[in-house]
């Protein structure tokens, strides 16, 4: 069986970007591929953090990685941090990654250019840690939404460059980003990604907002004065992103959607988006509230760390034997 494996990192609240690009296709692959999905805390925490906010968010995401349908008894779900390799090859990776590849990253780059102050180290050398995460376990894919598949590229080339310097010792991933719903952009701002770091509620919706709230961010979208129902990204993305969301979690192609909604209004298009949004909303939320009274969150990640730290410690044994920093182990 090939293997898969992603994660996600809770800063704050899961989004329904997170849920379409990224954690909806973790619960589809989990059946026909080895699945592994942790929550990343240690990328978390390149931007400062409130540690009792934290803890609950990390909480939430194991909670909601189960509510949207990962099953333990399937796939491996783990905390980062319980896997201590993790951090250790994340060094390793930085140890053979250039200054000019992290320069070029374009989440990092964005940053710089909005001149935010207080860019830590951590938050620079991320994508040699992320590199680590994904080379320790050798999957075949790493399912993301398109913003990290420059990173999972990175990774890549990290990993082919070892191999070229120490023999073959990882497995090259290949990225792999869902044709719909790769890139759910802000409802209040279609022309930037929906983010739970831009501190723009009104644009994005949480997985366990309230969803009267939903309706309302939904209903306020912003559009265009165009007033067709119609695919064009490029002229009116507010109205293409609202068909992405509601093509990704219907299956209902875009195509078909604007058939039918030829000579009506956007009013009405939205009222339906909020109708399918809130009504997969609401079964993720239920589950989600039986899974965090359940209290089984505890040992779910106790036993997907143990699982998880079995094959990362191999491959890091393997890769500071081959890179010459152990003494006694040949
Ligand atoms: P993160 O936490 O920013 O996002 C998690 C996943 O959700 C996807 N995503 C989106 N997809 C569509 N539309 C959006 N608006 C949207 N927002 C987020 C992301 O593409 C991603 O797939 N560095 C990673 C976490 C990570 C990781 C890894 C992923 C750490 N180690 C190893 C894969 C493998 C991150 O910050 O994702």
């Amino acid at each position: 069986m090939k293997r898969m494996l992603s994660a996600i990192k809770p800063t704050g609240q899961l989004t329904l970007g997170n849920y379409i690009g990224a954690l909806r296709n973790f619960v589809k692959y989990q059946d026909d591929y080895e699945m592994y999905v942790f929550v990343a805390n240690l990328h978390c925490i390149t931007v400062y953090q409130d540690p009792k906010q934290l803890r609950k968010n990390l909480k939430d995401a194991v909670a909601l990685y189960i509510a949207c349908g990962l099953d333990p008894e399937k796939s491996v779900i783990f905390l980062q941090s319980d896997v201590m390799e993790h951090a250790q090859l994340g060094y390793i990776m930085a140890c053979n990654t250039y200054l000019g590849e992290l320069n070029r990253m374009t989440q990092f780059k964005d940053k710089m250019a909005k001149n935010e102050t207080g860019l830590t180290a951590g938050l620079y050398t991320y994508p040699c840690l992320m590199a680590a995460d994904i080379l320790l376990y050798d999957p075949d894919y790493v399912p993301v939404g398109d913003d990290q598949k420059q990173h999972v590229e990175l990774t890549r080339d990290i990993a082919e460059r070892f191999n070229n310097r120490y023999s073959e010792t990882f497995k090259v991933p290949e990225p792999l980003v869902s044709k719909v719903g790769k890139r759910i952009m802000s409802l209040n701002d279609p022309l930037h990604k929906m983010s739970k770091s831009e501190g723009n509620d009104k644009g994005c919706v949480y997985l366990l907002d309230d969803l009267k709230a939903v309706r309302k961010k939904i209903m306020s979208a912003v559009t265009d004065s165009v007033g067709i129902i119609q695919i064009d990204q490029e002229n009116q993305p507010g109205i293409y992103n609202l068909l992405e969301i509601h093509s990704a979690l219907s299956g209902e192609s875009k195509e078909s959607i604007c058939n039918r909604y030829q000579g009506k209004g956007y009013g009405e298009l939205k009222a339906e988006v909020a109708d399918i949004v809130c009504g997969e909303l609401e079964k993720i939320q239920s589950r989600y509230n039986e899974i965090i009274s359940s209290g089984m969150i505890d040992k779910i990640l106790e036993d997907g760390a143990n699982k998880a730290h079995y094959i990362a410690y191999k491959k890091l044994a393997k890769v500071q034997r081959k890179i010459g920093i152990e003494i006694n182990k040949k």
